[in-house]
């Protein structure tokens, strides 16, 4: 038996509500130290001081970047600073975990691959539901060939993400807003970690439908991989219809949250004549606050059941059945019938599976799976969606990489 490996001592650049969400599930790794935190807004870094007073806490990314103790950095900044910030990082020699999407675009994301090659350190392109129990058992029935070979994926989600609390940046395309950059990670790297990863091409739409929410709110995606399987993919973000209220034990309510539809019906208005605060509205879902409290740090005694959020309402089609999700698993269609496969868990543990990755690839030379080049194909899908929409046309991908089949198998 080997001797314990010693914890990774963590920094987070940005505890915003991203980064809000991942809190519960550091403290409950013993692999993870969380030893820092940097943000811009003083009250996020009073509430951290007061949670961790052993931990170091910085006004800039700067500052935690020159921190010796801090050996991997959780980026979880506005997405127009994660290129920026994963780039700091590695150059003064830390591992990088970046949120969601990687970055703008495949500039970008070629530098940030490039700061952690130069710099021989870790990076991971993190917190997407790819990781989700009900998405990787998924990939393994899939994987199993039980049900023959994948031919098609069909996922739609229809959400109120245009109606949370938003901060300019957020709906600003320019900058990495709209749901195409936000939610788009979750869809198409859950897409791709079903199909295999080598996405060939792309025909896409979006949609900017609503000028007092000026960012893209809809988007629809056509993906063919390499070995002809096939991807449906639709987002809708303005809180209309919803696929919460599709399953049979679903529900009218939104994202974080968690509006029912009377209440977009005057979050709509708001909206319209300008008179929420989105500031305020914002900072009362980040660390400290009581929704923070009630929806991340409170564990519900009975297990919930899955209801379609982020990830909406996905089948994966394979030759001799289908596979969707169920309450507390996964419906496995077959020709001899439908069997309800429970999972035990379906929650998804934002951070835990990534910061693992990280954990075994720095201690122990396990691979980073999720590495820069994954990230990398997945923004590629994202930026051809955008050029395929302006341009009405295909686009064919250049830079896909396989999921090895040894991961999570
Ligand atoms: N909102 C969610 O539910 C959610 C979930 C998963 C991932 N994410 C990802 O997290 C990232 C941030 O989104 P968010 O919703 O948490 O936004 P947010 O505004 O709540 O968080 C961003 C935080 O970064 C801080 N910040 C901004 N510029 C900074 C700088 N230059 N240096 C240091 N700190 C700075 C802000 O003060 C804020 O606290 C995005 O990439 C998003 O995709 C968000």
């Amino acid at each position: 038996m080997t001797a314990a490996q010693p914890p990774l001592r963590l920094g987070i650049i940005g505890i915003g509500v991203g980064a809000t969400q991942i809190l519960p599930m550091i403290e409950a790794a013993p692999e993870i130290d969380l030893v820092a935190a940097a943000d811009i807004n003083p009250r996020v870094r009073e509430a951290f001081a007061a949670r961790y007073p052993e931990a170091r806490v910085y006004d800039s990314a700067e500052g935690l970047c020159a921190d010796q103790n801090v050996e991997a950095v959780w980026v979880a900044t506005p997405n127009d600073f994660h290129a920026e910030h994963t780039v700091l990082a590695a150059n003064a020699g830390k591992h990088v975990v970046s949120e969601k999407p990687m970055a703008l675009n495949m500039k970008e994301a070629e530098a940030m691959v490039e700061a952690a090659e130069r710099n021989g350190v870790k990076l991971l392109c993190g917190h997407t539901l790819g990781f989700s129990p009900p998405m990787m058992a998924m990939r393994r029935i899939i994987n199993s060939g039980e049900l023959g070979p994948l031919q098609v994926i069909n996922n739609w989600t229809y959400t109120d993400w245009m109606l949370q609390p938003r901060q300019p940046e957020e709906l600003d395309e320019a900058r990495g807003g709209g749901v195409l950059y936000r939610q788009g990670p979750h869809q198409f790297d859950t897409a791709r970690l079903l199909g295999g990863g080598l996405v060939r091409t792309v025909r896409g739409t979006t949609g900017k439908w609503w000028p007092q929410r000026a960012g893209v709110g809809y988007y629809s995606a056509f993906l063919e991989f390499e070995d002809g399987v096939t991807a449906s993919i639709v987002n809708n973000g303005y809180g209309y219809a919803m696929t919460a209220e599709l399953v049979p034990w679903g529900n009218d309510r939104g994202l974080v949250e968690k509006y029912t539809g009377e209440e977009r019906i005057g979050v709509r208005r708001a909206l319209n004549e300008g008179t929420r605060d989105e500031f305020a509205a914002k900072d009362r879902l980040r660390i400290g606050s009581e929704h923070e409290r009630r929806n991340w740090r409170e564990r519900p005694k009975e297990r919930s059941p899955w209801v379609p959020t982020n990830m909406g309402i996905l089948i994966a089609t394979c030759e001799r059945g289908d596979i969707r999700q169920s309450k507390f698993g996964l419906y496995v269609y077959r020709d001899d019938g439908v069997e309800d496969r429970d999972l035990g868990d379906t929650q998804y543990r934002a951070g835990s599976e990534d910061l693992m990755e990280l954990f075994n690839a720095v201690r122990n030379g396990a691979p980073v799976y999720h590495d820069g080049a994954w990230g990398m194909a997945t923004l590629e899908v994202i930026t051809a969606v955008m050029e395929s929409s302006r341009n009405r046309k295909e686009v064919r991908l250049t830079h896909q990489v396989a999921m090895p089949l040894e991961y999570d198998a």
